[in-house]
């Protein structure tokens, strides 16, 4: 996978495939013990785009029965009211939530902003509890975001400009299966 055209490209690979694969291991099982006892159901909900490959090794190896769905957001910072920061572009397919356990499943949370809205959109819309899993976190909130954490996170990461496993640089990277640091004449050329 290194002989990947895309490779030349990166200046360094901050998360190899066989740390993700364990990180990946880790987040499952800590998901089964937490939901072992659970009412209602579990719904893994992906984030387009970018969560796919992070959901994809993650069902797979999370023991407790889940479904699955998907939305496609984006969050505003200057809107005036709290309800008009989070544009739905793909809404989840179902209207009851008061059974489902929800665990939203991301790429990378960075200001912390589009998983601070979205749980709320959640919580408000009656899911029966909401947690979020990324897979990076950039740790570098927006002070109105300050209080945000993930309750499942793979790697915290510096703040760089990353791509692969699911993150891209105009639409490229996304399918690489390791997250490596962009070399800044790729994005600055
Ligand atoms: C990324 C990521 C989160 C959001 C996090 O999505 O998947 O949804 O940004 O950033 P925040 O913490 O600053 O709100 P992006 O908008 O890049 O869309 P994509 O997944 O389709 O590439």
């Amino acid at each position: 996978m290194h002989n990947s055209v895309l490779y030349n490209d990166m200046k360094t690979i901050l998360v190899t495939e066989e740390e993700i694969d364990r990180i990946v291991t880790r987040i499952a099982a800590e998901i089964d013990r937490d939901y072992a006892h659970m009412e209602g159901k579990l719904l893994l909900l992906g984030i387009l785009k970018g969560s796919v490959v992070f959901m994809g090794d993650l069902m797979k190896k999370i023991n407790t029965p889940v479904e699955i769905d998907f939305m496609k957001v984006s969050s505003y910072g200057n809107a005036t009211h709290t309800s008009g920061r989070l544009s739905i572009k793909l809404d989840i397919d179902r209207h009851d939530l008061s059974e489902s356990n929800i665990i939203i499943v991301e790429d990378i949370v960075d200001s912390g902003r589009t998983l601070s809205y979205l749980t709320e959109h959640l919580k408000r819309n009656g899911a029966r509890s909401v947690r979020v899993a990324t897979m990076l976190d950039k740790q570098c909130r927006d002070p109105e975001f300050k209080d945000f954490k993930a309750d499942y996170t793979g790697a915290v990461i510096p703040n760089e400009f990353v791509v692969g496993y699911g993150l891209d640089y105009a639409e490229k990277y996304r399918a690489l299966p390791y997250v490596g640091i962009l070399k800044p004449e790729v994005y600055t050329k």
